[in-house]
């Protein structure tokens, strides 16, 4: 049995995560971590009372970073669903997990819907010179553009090295109504919006035709294969993985 604490386990994903890993047949869900509710209040407090193999990590942009350098520093294994991580954070936590030879594993999106997006858009990426990607999420997101957003415009990217912002100059009346530049000069606009998950398109254009590809979570629960999957992985393994494309 694979024994696993969640971190973030009150939140929105984190209740998900829990049923889910209660639910496997090989998982044990050994220890609850939330700064809310009466659990332990760190991963570090629960790693001293009740040793687990994995924690999954769902909390929010402010804290992943810390949380994270806590783990690898103490060989903890861990699978990251928190967004916001900067791209030199990314970088550290990779060296962090080399240097210590300790499992980690962060997916910005861990539906199969999204990652094949994302497989997808880079496949479209070297057939178009204009492509723009709106993400739209339900209002209490922290961070913005979301990291799904993001990885799409990196995958994007090792596919074509820039991209056609328009075909004229352009100047913009209300500031940041083109959105914000991402990798290869991709435009990425975000809609925050209750009622919604977690949606994105990703759209393609060239003279005489529009492409879109879009993904739409209607329930957490199509994180949860995604979720015990990576467990797994970072359970058997002890490698550095960034995208849960790289372990399907
Ligand atoms: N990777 C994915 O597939 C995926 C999918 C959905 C959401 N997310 C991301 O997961 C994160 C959580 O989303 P959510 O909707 O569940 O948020 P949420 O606000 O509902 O839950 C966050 C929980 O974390 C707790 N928390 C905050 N800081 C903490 C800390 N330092 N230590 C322990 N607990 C802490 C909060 O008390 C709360 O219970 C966000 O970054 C979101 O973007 C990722």
């Amino acid at each position: 049995m694979i024994k696993v604490a969640v971190c973030g386990a009150f939140g929105k994903m984190g209740q998900e995560v829990c049923h889910a890993v209660e639910a496997s047949q090989d998982m044990e869900l050994a220890a609850k971590i939330d700064i809310a509710g009466d659990v332990y209040k760190t991963i570090d407090e629960a790693y001293k009372n009740t040793p687990f193999d994995v924690v999954i990590d769902f909390t929010q942009p402010k804290a992943i970073y810390e949380n994270a350098k806590y783990c690898l520093n103490n060989k903890i294994k861990i699978v990251i669903g928190t967004t916001g991580l900067k791209d030199d954070e990314i970088k550290t936590l990779k060296e962090l997990s080399e240097q210590n030879k300790t499992g980690c594993l962060i997916a910005p999106n861990f539906s199969t819907g999204a990652v094949l997006m994302m497989m997808f858009s880079q496949m479209a990426a070297k057939y178009f010179d204009n492509a723009e990607i709106i993400e739209l999420h339900h209002n209490q997101k922290k961070d913005a553009p979301s990291g799904t957003a993001i990885k799409t415009a990196l995958m994007m990217s090792e596919a074509k090295a820039t991209f056609k912002k328009g075909n004229c100059p352009e100047t913009e009346t209300i500031e940041g109504a083109r959105g914000g530049t991402s990798y290869s000069d991709i435009q990425i606009h975000s809609v925050r919006m209750p009622g919604y998950i977690a949606s994105q398109e990703v759209i393609f254009g060239s003279s005489g035709q529009i492409f879109k590809i879009r993904h739409d979570s209607m329930d957490r629960k199509c994180y949860m294969d995604g979720v015990l999957l990576a467990v797994r992985h970072v359970a058997a393994e002890n490698d550095f993985i960034y995208g849960l494309e790289n372990i399907l």
